[in-house]
């Protein structure tokens, strides 16, 4: 086989990639948690849209369920860091249940802007997918308020009875340059339509976009590593296919790279969703290394630096021993 060197082969790696600020704290919150508490530490929902966090803090001790009546009364329970409804918190209340709230800051402040705009009567359009647990959670600060536009092409349909008095609002996951066609046609049938106060989607998912974009143009094939449910991760491989990747495929790991993907492929372009540890990534990176490509470059678009805090009902248990 041809080595790498004479065969003019390239592995590009993107970055920024991987965890954002909101995961990195969902996820060492449920570890201090259990750290703390001991195990089970019963968790709402998968705390990031990830298989490989969700079994690994599993074999820790981490109970998943899907609802709150699967956990005992009285029993701690961290909800993810997609965000849940005030119902959700309300049942805990009622149920006696101690919770720690990993929702990411940057979905609570879509939280806020919700109620903000339902308190001042808003129709709120809110753009992002069916089903999709920050959806719901957000939905749920002000049903009576908010409408779901899911595409460009949901604006059509759209009849709202006081179309004077909208605004809208996102899910911090979505493609940016299609959530921008959806608010253009919404502003070309609602001209007062008013925008959030700062933009819904958040800096990782952008990012994580533009750093792909760079990337596919001079990629025969992008692989994007992340799970199915992970609403960035399936964004990252739609974005590369509009960029000009010629391919594109998102896996889990390593192990779900199809090796006929590889055949004539020189170029390739490697990245991964928010909630995605590294090693993940280095896997795929191996077994290109294993296939005959050479190492990895990594193109580094920006420099993220954003931390947060712990959310403050953990640190005070942390600080108090409680
Ligand atoms: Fe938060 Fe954005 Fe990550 S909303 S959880 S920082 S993808």
């Amino acid at each position: 086989p041809p080595t790498p060197e004479s065969s003019g082969r390239r592995v590009v790696v993107a970055a920024p990639r991987g965890y954002c600020a909101g995961v990195d704290r969902a996820v060492i919150t449920v570890e201090k948690a259990l750290d703390h508490y001991g195990p089970p530490v019963y968790v709402r929902k998968q705390i990031v849209h990830n298989k490989h966090v969700v079994e690994t803090l599993s074999e820790r001790g981490a109970i998943f369920v899907e609802e709150l009546d699967e956990v005992p009364e009285g029993a701690l329970v961290v909800f993810s860091a997609h965000g849940v409804s005030p119902a959700v918190h309300a049942q805990a209340e009622q149920r006696g249940l101690q919770t720690i709230d990993a929702t990411c800051p940057l979905v609570t402040k879509v939280h806020n802007e919700a109620k903000r705009f339902a308190r001042e009567d808003k129709q709120i359009l809110l753009i992002g997918h069916a089903g999709h647990e920050e959806v719901e959670g957000t939905s749920g600060e002000a049903p009576e308020h908010i409408t779901l536009v899911q595409s460009p092409e949901d604006v059509d349909d759209l009849e709202l009875e006081n179309p004077d008095n909208v605004a809208w609002l996102s899910q911090t996951t979505l493609s940016v340059d299609e959530t921008m066609q959806t608010v253009h046609r919404l502003r070309e049938k609602f001209p007062l339509l008013q925008d959030p106060p700062s933009d819904d989607i958040c800096y990782a998912t952008s990012n994580r976009q533009a750093a792909v974009k760079q990337i596919a143009a001079h990629s025969d094939l992008v692989i994007v590593v992340g799970s199915a449910n992970s609403s960035n991760s399936v964004r990252l491989v739609e974005v590369a296919l509009e960029a000009g990747a010629k391919a594109a495929h998102r896996v889990d790991n390593a192990g779900e790279v199809d090796e006929a993907w590889l055949n004539g492929v020189e170029s390739v372009g490697v990245t991964s969703g928010a909630s995605v540890p590294d090693d993940l990534v280095q896997g795929v990176l191996d077994l290109l290394v294993d296939r005959g490509f050479p190492a990895a470059t990594e193109e580094r678009l920006t420099e993220e630096n954003l931390v947060f805090a712990l959310p403050p009902e953990l640190r005070k248990r942390l600080r108090t021993g409680a």
